[in-house]
């Protein structure tokens, strides 16, 4: 583990720029459950019923209160090492962005000020008829509220079945581009687009380095693949090199 941490470290310092992918691994230590895996959401709850724009139309209610509890969830939740780690890197002696899969906003807490939503953020809600966006964070929510044009308001959030938002997809590839190092941490890289985000980075020339607790589609690609819970071995790497 140590001559791991080591190898990502020796990529990392001689990288001018760096991106970092999370997923929903980077908030379990945090006591936010995953999605996929023993005791993932998805085993308990389908997603055609709560994260698609079908689900919403079809039952605004029963979606709002998903999320609602999911904001519950959070709300409780502090930022873990690996969220702390990864805020950390900013101070780097390299350019980096954060892209992050998830929706708690628990990057920005610990302090990570260049953070790329791209599945949106649960502490927004917006309006599809008008295009209005409040930031707000009363939980519960009443649901579902509505705006003010009369339309009902819903999660400012990617759901199945939806592209992400352009402007952020070409901040995100931009950076991808610019990468010589790329750090994929606690996501199975099975959702796409960001799945394929790191081949982006690597098909451009940069090197991969993944934390994961369990081996992914991406782990045969990576440089270095450290299996391991991203709250140990993010603190190490980091402290590795700075
Ligand atoms: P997943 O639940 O699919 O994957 C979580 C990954 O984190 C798994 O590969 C675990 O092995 C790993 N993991 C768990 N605990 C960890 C820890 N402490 N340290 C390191 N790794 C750990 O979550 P995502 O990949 O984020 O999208 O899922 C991607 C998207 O699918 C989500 O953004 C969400 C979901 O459906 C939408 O809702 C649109």
């Amino acid at each position: 583990m140590k001559h791991l941490v080591e190898k990502a470290a020796e990529l990392l310092n001689k990288a001018r720029a760096v991106v970092a992918v999370t997923g929903a691994g980077v908030s379990a230590e945090s006591g936010i459950p995953t999605f996929r895996g023993e005791d993932g959401l998805w085993n308990t709850y389908r997603a055609e019923d709560l994260a698609t724009p079908e689900a919403f139309a079809k039952n605004p209610a029963l979606v709002w209160q998903w999320y609602n509890w999911r904001r519950g969830l959070f709300r409780k939740s502090s930022p873990n090492p690996a969220h702390v780690a990864l805020a950390k890197m900013e101070n780097g002696p390299f350019d980096f962005t954060l892209v992050t899969q998830n929706i708690d906003g628990l990057h920005s807490l610990a302090g990570s000020k260049n953070v790329l939503e791209v599945h949106g953020s649960i502490w927004r809600i917006r309006c599809d008829t008008c295009g209005y966006v409040e930031h707000n964070e009363t939980v519960p929510l009443p649901e579902p509220p509505f705006c003010t044009c009369g339309a009902p308001l819903r999660p400012d959030v990617v759901w199945f079945g939806e592209a992400l938002e352009a402007g952020i997809i070409g901040k995100v590839m931009e950076a991808l581009m610019r990468a010589e190092v790329v750090i994929v941490a606690g996501t199975s890289s099975v959702v796409y687009p960001a799945a394929s985000f790191a081949v982006t980075a690597m098909q451009a020339g940069a090197a991969c380095i993944e934390v994961n607790l369990h081996n992914t589609p991406l782990t045969p690609m990576a440089d270095v693949a450290i299996c391991g819970k991203a709250g140990d071995i993010m603190p190490q790497i980091v402290k590795a090199i700075l």
